[in-house]
């Protein structure tokens, strides 16, 4: 197993996703010898998890079951321990075409964090690209090393523990993007822009409040960078639901004059609603927006170095 390349089968050491049911899964590392309780039992690792393919449904003590994936950045993204807020996958989508990463590409980051960016972006620059991450926080920076070792991506990652304003990214003149989520991301420009290569590159910072915005893109112009543009990106999630409507009561006249506009006739046919005269309900599947509102996480600010 590894975030970059397929494996069919679960092996010792890797790291696989137990899946429960929608929007309930967990990150499990798979040791011989060791078991993991569910609500629906307890999984035995070497006789139900080692040698069985990915996307096998496996029984539970208890009866139950689940399906163990393969992990991909986005799984982890969702599954990771968090250590810092994160950065989700409908930034992270927008930021990679943005910032134009390829297999090849060489990109800087900061802060590390929680390393869910990190991952999404390995993936993409690999098998020959580099990341080069810089995360000022000790435990933090270890944690990150630490995981990108047990997911088969060390080769591609390099993790310096400093402080991205004061003393850059470690390296310069090579980086196709550099990435910034950091609380002052103003004062890390200069030493981006010395990390791209000297043809030029494409820059991204992510901030959550519009003053961070502001003082960012004024260095950003001291510098140099053109096509500044800050972004916004809101994803809504729609559930598929059968709704039931009242018909309403006419009275008699106008039950008489009038058909209710849908075919009762056929009430099953894909794509036509279901009337229930009798008991006076029409029933028919929506996409259903969810309950709570999109939330803000930051503003993305991208810029070119040329
Ligand atoms: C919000 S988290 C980054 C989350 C990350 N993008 C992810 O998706 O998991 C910000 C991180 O930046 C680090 N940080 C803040 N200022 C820094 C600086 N000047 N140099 C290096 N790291 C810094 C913090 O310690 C923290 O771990």
């Amino acid at each position: 197993m590894s975030f970059i390349e397929y494996g069919d089968t679960i092996k010792d050491g890797d790291t696989a996703i137990v899946f429960l049911g929608h929007e309930s899964m967990f990150p499990v590392k798979v040791q011989h010898g060791t078991v993991t309780q569910t609500k629906y039992g307890v999984i035995r690792h070497s006789t139900d998890l080692i040698g069985k393919k990915y996307g096998s449904k496996v029984t539970c003590s208890k009866g139950g079951w689940v399906f163990i994936l393969h992990p991909t950045p986005e799984l982890w993204t969702m599954n990771l321990p968090h250590r810092t807020q994160i950065l989700y996958s409908t930034d992270i989508s927008i930021i990679t075409m943005m910032l134009e990463l390829k297999p090849g590409s060489i990109v800087c980051e900061s802060g590390t964090g929680s390393g869910s960016l990190s991952h999404a972006l390995i993936r993409t620059v690999a098998p020959t690209g580099h990341l080069y991450t810089v995360e000022f926080h000790q435990q933090r920076a270890e944690k990150a090393r630490e995981e990108f070792r047990e997911h088969g991506v060390e080769h591609l990652v390099t993790v310096t523990n400093q402080d991205v304003c004061k003393n850059g990214f470690g390296v310069s003149n090579i980086a196709d993007a550099v990435f910034l989520d950091i609380p002052s991301p103003w004062e890390a420009i200069g030493h981006a822009k010395s990390a791209l290569k000297a043809e030029g590159g494409r820059i991204c910072s992510f901030s959550p409040c519009i003053e961070q915005v502001q003082r960012t893109c004024l260095v950003m112009e001291e510098h140099g960078f053109t096509e500044i543009n800050t972004l916004e990106i809101l994803l809504r999630v729609y559930n598929v639901r059968t709704i039931s409507l009242q018909i309403p009561d006419l009275g008699k006249a106008a039950e008489d004059n009038s058909s209710t506009g849908f075919d009762s006739s056929n009430p099953s046919s894909q794509g036509s609603p279901c009337t229930d005269l009798q008991r006076g309900t029409v029933q028919f599947k929506s996409g259903m927006p969810l309950r709570e509102m999109v939330g803000h996480t930051g503003y993305l600010t991208f810029a070119t170095k040329s």
